[in-house]
């Protein structure tokens, strides 16, 4: 059996974060409530176990709090940031609100660390780390001994290297903090004993076969986006029942060129029953005249979900509809408890008529540069795996007003020739997302002798960690030059390039 780390969520920002750093390692994790009773975490078996950050402070009344009986278990403990202070409360040392500013830290702060330790060994004796705390250890409990220190915190890492018990002030699982992978790697390698047995050949193999498994000779229906999300879960599933499943792909006539065949591609020659509906016109006759982007978005999440609806009629009952749900919306949705139903394509709800008994989402435990790790390891394109994010209602909230088939058209080539420049000169990876929009404006030109009088298109890259911010990317001159130049001579109706030179926020990433 895989070996396993359980992260117990203080409530922190960057909980997620950890469990990614842990499983980078190799080293399989999961992140649970605090409140997970004492039972459960005995049953889920962890060789390590990590205390995260968190907002509250620890001598509050009702503070977060585990269950003490996780300091008995003889399993290690990593406590980061309130995790830590809470690991002081209990354990005897006492935590107080910082009294001078001096003792309160946020951001990059100088650190030395005792790499006598197991938890800093083969570190450099000082670096960076990323702080973020306005409570102070002011007692150490017995039993440990200060292994870190900055100017305004004397006690910035603590360890008891009898009971395995470790806790650091700053975040060692943020970018900023210099050796963070370090100290994560030699808390799971060096004081857990971890192996690194965690890999995504493993996963597979076992998700198959509990697949196989759970659905046994049942039916499985799944509705497929083209999003990177539902076709690597499309694959595992293909590969564990094959033609029990049913993939419905609702082609809406608003996907990027060429898009639609490709997904068609990807899975005509795998063992599943691939049904494509092209629904284009019906879409756009819905559309036809709304220029209101919340009414935009909706009626593409009803009209999808009845179409859908539609084909699962002519299917007939089946017996699980599988969602590609992923491990932050898990997590979000408060981690263990019911599992949050991604709507399909993110922009309707779930079908209120298609008959099934159960749900299965195989992604569940997958964060997204692991669900395209499987995705290649599946054997499907690099082009889907790779994807970028593509919002549900597609180009139709790209097309600025009301949407038509010409537009999208245009819009189409515009953005096809836009990723091919920005493939063609390396930039494609200093960008997290980018694309064209179709302005909703029409202006003056000159093309040869005469007057055009045409729409004019935008262009958007943006470099993210997490899409709730970004920033724009700046791109070469002499990129978004030819880009413009081929624009305005190869699509006919566009004789303007705009380039979108505003972060988010106060802009968000899409138009509408
Ligand atoms: P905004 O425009 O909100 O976009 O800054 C942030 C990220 O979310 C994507 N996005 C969507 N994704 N369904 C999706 O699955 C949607 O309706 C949707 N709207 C925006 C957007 O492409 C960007 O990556």
């Amino acid at each position: 059996m895989t070996q396993r780390v359980l992260i117990l969520d203080f409530g922190g920002q960057y909980n997620q974060l950890i469990a990614r750093r842990v499983r980078e390692c190799g080293v399989y994790c999961e992140v649970h409530p605090c409140t997970t009773p004492l039972e459960e975490i005995r049953a889920f078996g962890p060789i390590g176990i990590i205390f995260t950050g968190g907002p509250g402070s620890v001598y509050e009344p009702g503070a977060p709090d585990a269950d003490p009986g996780v300091f008995s278990m003889g399993v290690p403990i990593l406590g980061i940031c309130y995790g830590c202070q809470l690991l002081a409360k209990h354990l005897g040392g006492s935590v107080v609100p910082a009294q001078q500013d001096t003792a309160r830290e946020y951001g990059k702060t100088a650190t030395s660390f005792d790499t006598r330790s197991p938890l800093f060994v083969g570190l450099p004796a000082e670096s960076v780390t990323w702080m973020s705390h306005g409570d102070y250890m002011e007692r150490v409990p017995e039993g440990f001994a200060v292994i870190g220190r900055s100017a305004a915190c004397p006690n910035a890492a603590i360890a008891d290297d009898a009971r395995r018990f470790y806790g650091v002030q700053f975040h060692p699982e943020v970018n900023h903090t210099q050796h963070g992978a370090e100290i994560l790697r030699n808390f799971l390698f060096g004081v857990c004993g971890a192996l690194g047995d965690w890999s995504m050949g493993g996963f597979r193999q076992q998700a198959v076969k509990e697949l196989r498994e759970k659905i046994g000779g049942g039916t499985v229906l799944l509705a497929l986006s083209g999003g990177v999300d539902s076709a690597v879960c499309a694959a595992l599933l293909s590969e564990a029942v094959g033609e029990q499943l049913t993939c419905v792909f609702v082609d809406h006539g608003l996907m990027r060129l060429d898009e639609g065949d490709q997904v068609e591609d990807a899975f005509s020659h795998r063992e599943l029953r691939f049904v494509r509906i092209n629904a284009e016109e019906r879409f756009l006759s819905r559309l036809a005249g709304v220029t209101e982007p919340e009414r935009k978005r909706k009626i593409i999440g009803e009209e999808f979900i009845r179409v859908f609806e539609e084909v699962s009629r002519e299917i007939g009952a089946v017996d699980y509809l599988a969602q590609g749900t992923i491990y932050p919306d898990v997590i979000e949705s408060g981690a263990g408890s019911a599992a949050v139903i991604k709507s399909h394509h993110n922009v309707g709800g779930l079908p209120d008529h298609v008959n099934f008994k159960e749900i299965v989402e195989p992604l569940r435990l997958l964060f997204k540069e692991e669900v395209r790790q499987l995705g290649r390891e599946l054997g499907l394109p690099e082009e889907l795996v790779s994807r970028q994010p593509f919002p549900g209602p597609g180009l139709a909230i790209r097309v600025i007003g009301e949407v038509t088939k010409e537009k999208l058209d245009m819009l189409r080539k515009a953005d096809a020739i836009f990723r091919e420049e920005m493939a063609r000169s390396g930039m494609s990876a200093a960008s997290d997302q980018y694309f064209a929009a179709l302005t909703n404006m029409r202006s003056v030109g000159v093309m040869g002798d005469g007057r055009s009088y045409d729409c004019a298109a935008a262009l958007r890259a943006v470099s993210t960690d997490d899409f709730m911010t970004a920033d724009w990317v700046r791109l070469p001159y002499e990129l978004l030059d030819r880009v413009s130049v081929r624009i305005v001579n190869e699509v006919s109706g566009i004789n303007r390039v705009f380039y979108d030179i505003t972060s988010k926020p106060p802009a968000t990433v899409e138009y509408e």
